[in-house]
């Protein structure tokens, strides 16, 4: 599919509004953004730290057995959130479940990265629910 300058556009606003809502959290030192993450170098780390729970698709792990079980990283419920939202949660973990902090192992930037390329494995199975 051909990148249109609107599609582009339209990053750019989503990405912009995500930032917003970030900074209004206190969240300091945003200097970069899931629209400039690299999701060649994303998909790197996410081999090497994300796959043995998220398995190579996002939709699960290599029969790993846990409560609650790893998201589904393609599912609508995950890529409808805010960039900022997913941000956090892979910065910070979600409490009570496998998901962990993940900003002493990753810089911000590597989580842009593995985060745009999270995002790739929406759009590659059509975001189903
Ligand atoms: C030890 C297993 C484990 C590893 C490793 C792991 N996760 Fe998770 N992750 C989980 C679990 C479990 C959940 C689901 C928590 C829940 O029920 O909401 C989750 C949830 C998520 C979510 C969804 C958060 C939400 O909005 O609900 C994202 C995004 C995510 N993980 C990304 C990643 C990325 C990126 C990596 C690699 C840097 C990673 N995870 C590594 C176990 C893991």
């Amino acid at each position: 599919m051909p990148i249109t300058g609107r599609m582009l556009v339209c990053c750019a606003l989503l990405s912009g509004m995500a930032a917003l809502g970030f900074s209004n959290l206190g969240v300091k030192e945003l200097t970069v953004s899931a629209k400039s993450g690299d999701s060649v170098s994303g998909r790197e780390i996410y081999v090497n730290t994300c796959i043995r729970c998220h398995g190579i698709d996002g939709k699960g792990g290599l029969g790993i057995k846990l409560v609650p079980p790893p998201a589904d990283l393609t599912s609508l419920a995950v890529q409808s959130r805010l960039d900022g939202t997913l941000f956090r949660r892979i910065h910070g973990g979600k409490p009570n479940t496998a998901m962990g902090a993940w900003k002493h192992a990753l810089s911000d930037e590597e989580i842009w990265d593995v985060l745009s390329y999270v995002r790739t494995l929406g759009v590659e199975s059509g975001g189903q629910p």
